[in-house]
């Protein structure tokens, strides 16, 4: 709805029940029904409201990941709705066309939330992007793919016991909340924007038959050209746009497969996170009729440019180990980083244990300078705001924050893999 010229939305956060496995009621959280949430859609240069409302039995949060907006609008831990309560962030949409999202953040129990339900698309467009000749009819021929895992009781309900080591680790794939999908396509050419949306897990994605299919977009947007692949690996948190071509009478599979070269060190102490797993997410069908989509548009976004100058730039380093970010777990009251300048920073980010951790930052993106130890189709491309690392992998990032200071309220990074960031591998950092 619009007042005064700004867009409203509203969530309510809910309990519920949802048919996750066919025939089974399994209680659930969801925003505006009993699991997951609207996808809301918003226009480069817009002001939105959105006003969150909590029907939970406890305290939770919402935040908008991916966005460059005030910390105060962030909807991490400082921003706590009570049961009973409402929370109406503001801001100007001010970054390109990208798949974004929402989910809760309260301090320690982020991955609880996720898992029970709490998640939702924050698309943004702009008008670049609406240019463009690529699959945009959302959908129709533009599917949102929400990719979870969880865990059943015999009863239906979700396991919540944290697996050692691992947390919420799920056993059976769930897709935009069900389980078994399938999707009839209406058109030969297709896009999928898909969101890693598990607490724990990563996904290595691949057709079938192994077709290739293009990449156009990361998190923060679209890449200057489609890069081709054949997998495409998205840990907790990112998001890819990928643009796939059927045959009218095809049938195919989207699944999920063992990394190849894995991410994996051999030792026997190392935390399975279920890398060797495949399953099927999503069956397809062709459009039974419908014209050859010919070539995709080569030139996709023309504002990403080359990697920022970063000489000169100030540095700060990121060792991630034993669920600690630089020896330090999350200290609400702590402040650890202070940014006070608009310019380039160089981040190195290391991955100091022998399992996978990723890293995300708030209210910015930023670009993959390097990245070693790269593992089977890494998203570095783009605009990034969380990437994957290796056991041992170390990520250089150029990173800057321009505006919206506040000495109150920070923003903050951490590992997404949510058991990590709710063990506390999370630091803060405020724009001066
Ligand atoms: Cu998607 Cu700090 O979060
Ligand atoms: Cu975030
Ligand atoms: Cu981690």
């Amino acid at each position: 709805r619009t007042v005064d010229g700004n867009t409203v939305f509203s969530l309510e956060a809910v309990t519920g029940t949802s048919e996750i496995l066919p025939g089974v009621a399994t209680p659930t959280w969801g925003y505006n029904g009993s699991i997951l949430g609207p996808t809301i859609r918003a226009r480069r240069g817009d002001i939105v409201r959105v006003e969150v409302s909590n029907r939970l039995p406890e305290m939770t949060t919402t935040h908008w990941h991916g966005m460059h907006l005030p910390a105060r609008m962030d909807g991490g831990p400082h921003q706590p709705i009570l049961p009973g309560g409402t929370w109406a962030p503001e801001w100007r949409i001010d970054q390109q066309a990208a798949t974004l999202w929402y989910h809760p953040h309260p301090h320690g129990v982020t991955g609880k939330h996720v898992y029970r339900g709490l998640a939702g698309l924050f698309i943004v467009d702009d008008d670049a992007s609406d240019s463009l000749d690529l699959p945009r009819d959302y959908g129709v021929d533009d599917i949102p793919l929400i990719v979870q895992d969880r865990r059943f009781d015999d009863d239906g309900t979700l396991d919540e016991t944290d697996l050692p080591d691992m947390g919420l680790l799920g056993d059976t794939p769930v897709v935009n909340g069900v389980t078994d999908p399938h999707f009839a396509a209406m058109a030969r050419r297709v896009r999928f924007r898909i969101l890693n949306g598990a607490t724990m897990r990563v996904f290595n994605l691949r057709f079938s038959d192994g077709r290739p299919f293009a990449i156009v977009g990361s998190d923060g947007g679209l890449l200057d050209t489609p890069r081709t692949v054949e997998n495409a690996c998205i840990s907790p948190g990112e998001r890819v746009e990928i643009v796939v071509d059927l045959a009218a009478d095809d049938k195919v599979t989207l699944r999920n497969v063992r990394f190849a070269d894995s991410l994996e060190v051999d030792d026997g102490d190392a935390p399975d996170f279920g890398l060797d797993d495949e399953f099927d997410l999503l069956t397809i069908s062709g459009p039974g009729a419908g014209e050859d989509p010919g070539a995709l548009p080569t030139e996709l976004n023309t504002t990403l440019g080359a990697l920022p100058d970063t000489d000169g730039a100030r540095r700060r380093s990121f060792d991630m180990e034993w669920f600690q970010i630089n020896g330090r777990r999350m200290d609400i009251s702590r402040v650890d980083e202070v940014i006070d300048h608009p310019g380039w920073e160089v981040w190195t980010v290391s991955n100091k244990d022998n399992w996978i951790h990723n890293f995300h930052v708030h209210d910015t993106q930023f670009r993959v300078l390097s990245l070693d130890r790269t593992s089977t189709t890494p998203l570095t491309d783009g605009w990034k705001d969380t990437i994957l690392l290796a056991p041992g992998a170390v990520a250089t990032l150029a990173v800057r924050f321009t505006d919206y200071t506040s000495t109150r309220w920070p923003y903050m990074y951490h590992c997404h893999m949510m058991y990590h960031e709710d063990q506390g591998m999370m630091g803060q950092f405020v724009v001066v």
